[in-house]
């Protein structure tokens, strides 16, 4: 049995909670903080200290990041300080907490743990999972396995990056009527189909749990849309099983 810590940067919060790898279960209460703003390396790095803290934590730890994670250097982050560009998240977060981390894509993480545990369990073929948040994050499976990285939220609708008008920051800040958001989410659900043909599409971020607001707004597509079933613990899960299997 494996308890590993897992940590879940996104651009409004930052939560950590141990858990077990081997049921996906969180095995003890979840911690939340703020993420800084502006949310340049010292302070989040700081944030992720302080979380690590309150869940008394030494052991192995997983931490999701918003943007392009290779080989534990980040290589985007279009929702926090753009200063974290070219820097080694591994060794910024190893010194920080003084633990063992493993670091990778915030979407990615959410993706891995819903294959195992939820909505993607046991799926084969192309199963695409979109978290629909401060961005829009996706993860892609084919046949079980992740492609990593992919970063279709910023796939161009109407000339803008799609997270823009379709993410759930969007129809907050813009303050739109379900029926309007669901319109950008149909767009750009469509434009994804017509790329890449999935088997599955899971829809993920805190979002999905008010799918009955807009899942049947939306078009029929090929694909089946299932809303997220893990929800807001997915990107600990993932990332504590992705520490796990490093
Ligand atoms: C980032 C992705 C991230 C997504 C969700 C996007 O802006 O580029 O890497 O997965 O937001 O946080």
């Amino acid at each position: 049995m494996a308890h590993v810590l897992g940590i879940d940067i996104g651009g409004s919060g930052v939560k950590a909670a141990p858990v077990d790898t081997n049921t996906g279960q969180l095995i003890a209460e979840r911690q939340k903080l703020d993420t800084p703003y502006p949310a340049t390396p010292d302070a989040v790095t700081a944030v992720v200290a302080d979380l690590v803290k309150s869940c008394r934590w030494s052991g192995m730890a997983g931490i999701t990041f918003p943007g392009v994670v290779i080989g534990g250097a980040i290589r985007t982050a279009a929702n926090l300080d753009s200063s974290w560009i070219g820097t080694n998240g591994v060794e910024a977060f190893s010194q920080a907490t003084g633990l063992n981390v493993t670091l990778l894509n915030d979407a990615d993480a959410a993706g891995v743990a819903e294959m195992k545990f939820g909505a993607g369990k046991g799926e084969r073929g192309t199963v695409l999972m979109l978290t629909l948040g401060t961005g829009i994050g996706s993860a892609l499976f084919i046949d079980g396995i992740l492609v990593p990285n992919t970063e279709f939220g910023h796939v161009e609708i109407h000339g803008k990056d799609a997270e823009k008008r379709a993410s759930e920051h969007a129809r907050e800040a813009e303050d739109l009527h379900w029926g309007v958001w669901a319109e950008r989410l149909d767009e750009y659900l469509l434009h994804m189909e017509a790329l890449l043909s999935p088997d599955l599409i899971i829809i993920g971020g805190g979002v999905s749990r008010k799918a009955d607001k807009f899942i049947p707004r939306l078009h029929d597509l090929h694909a089946r849309l299932v809303p997220a079933s893990l929800q807001n613990e997915a990107g600990i899960v993932g990332a504590a099983m992705a520490a796990d299997s490093a």
